[in-house]
């Protein structure tokens, strides 16, 4: 059985660890904020090269929280991708602001300065650009436009720690950046948790007061707020873990490289990578033709594989409320024809052949 993604193999040897931080957080009897979090929030805001790092409750607080730390408010106009976790947008909805959906370049299934542009309007105030499957999304691009136009950028790195545009990490990229610590994230908690992280102090501080209903002091409530704080114990488990996710990542680079030297490309289409790019690969993605068929040879072979985001968010009957969508042609082909091969820190060489195989057996049945 090769899985889609293995998020226990990589933890088997830092049990010690684990244990030595849970019994940390149980004596210390702090277990929500504290100086478990604050430890982890000055590390993670070192590893992203930020000036401010947030501990949340998770990723998609962190989103609505950043969108309104920024200044976004209700009414305005936030360009989102389609293409993405349904959280993406959510928040945009939770905070009383309507997503505008953008297409992406078909090829990088991220979002593009052109297809951001073509979704601008007088009343966008602020632009996701999501890092899909761990690739960052052309934040220089944006710039260019955001300078013209007058918007802020936040980073939805939720699947990109670790990740680099240009030498940068995601998380210093833009005017905020949210990660989820889901437990099947590059970097995943042993629960749900989120960070912000910036280099605007301003932001940082409307990010803590928002986290915390809206006060320093439990007295005195300048914002309406969240109950979203990061819990001690997914902090001092993070710190543990924080440390090999630069190798844990850079295994999962090694096994995208095998992917292509095994010769995915002769049966599918990988996330083309734009020079620059040091992508995470949360996720390994490749489109074909008829990702259901591949899915099902692949799984005789005892290989998981899955389409994701098969009903784009511009889709979701939640969005449309009944009425026509809006077109995004490139969306509606790559959710269609995407499909995720297993990609994880302990996948073997051996392992990336046999889907590769797997893959060849399927394209010759068809
Ligand atoms: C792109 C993206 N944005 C937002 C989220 C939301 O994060 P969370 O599940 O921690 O709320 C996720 C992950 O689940 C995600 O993949």
């Amino acid at each position: 059985m090769i899985p889609l993604f293995d998020t226990d193999t990589p933890l088997r040897p830092l049990r010690g660890e684990v244990d030595r931080a849970i019994t940390r957080v149980l004596e210390s009897g702090r277990f929500i904020l504290g100086p478990e979090v604050q430890a982890f929030e000055a590390e993670f805001a070192d590893f992203v090269e930020a000036e401010h790092a947030v501990g949340v409750g998770n990723g998609t607080d962190a989103l609505m929280i950043a969108l309104r730390a920024v200044g976004v408010e209700s009414g305005d106009e936030v360009v989102v991708p389609s293409f993405t976790f349904y959280a993406t947008a959510e928040a945009v909805l939770a905070i009383g602001a309507t997503p505008v959906f953008c297409d992406i370049d078909a090829r990088t299934m991220n979002v593009s300065a052109d297809t951001v542009a073509a979704a601008l309007t007088p009343n966008t105030k602020a632009v996701i650009a999501v890092h899909l499957f761990g690739l960052p999304a052309p934040i220089g691009d944006l710039r260019v436009l955001a300078a013209e136009h007058d918007f802020k950028i936040v980073e939805d790195a939720a699947q990109a720690a670790g990740a680099k545009l240009d030498g940068v990490p995601a998380g210093s990229l833009g005017d905020a950046a949210t990660f989820s610590f889901f437990p099947s994230k590059n970097l995943g908690a042993f629960g749900d948790g989120g960070m912000i992280t910036t280099n605007d102090a301003a932001v940082a501080e409307t990010a803590r007061l928002l986290r915390h209903h809206g006060t320093t002091n439990k007295q005195l409530h300048t914002l309406v707020g969240y109950n979203s704080r990061l819990d001690a114990l997914q902090a001092a488990l993070l710190r543990v873990l924080l440390p090999h996710l630069d190798s844990w990542n850079a295994h999962r680079r090694a096994a995208a490289a095998r992917y292509e030297s095994a010769g995915v490309g002769e049966f599918a289409t990988a996330q083309a990578i734009p020079s620059g790019s040091e992508p995470v690969y949360h996720l390994y993605v490749v489109q074909l033709a008829d990702p259901a068929a591949a899915a099902e040879v692949l799984a005789a072979a005892g290989i998981e594989a899955r389409s994701y985001y098969r009903t784009p968010i511009h889709r979701q009957p939640a969005i449309t409320g009944g009425r026509e969508p809006v077109s995004l042609p490139a969306t509606d082909a790559v959710a269609a024809q995407n499909l995720a091969l297993p990609i994880s820190p302990s996948i073997t060489d051996e392992q990336v052949d046999a889907v590769v195989k797997a893959l060849a057996a399927s394209s010759a049945s068809a």
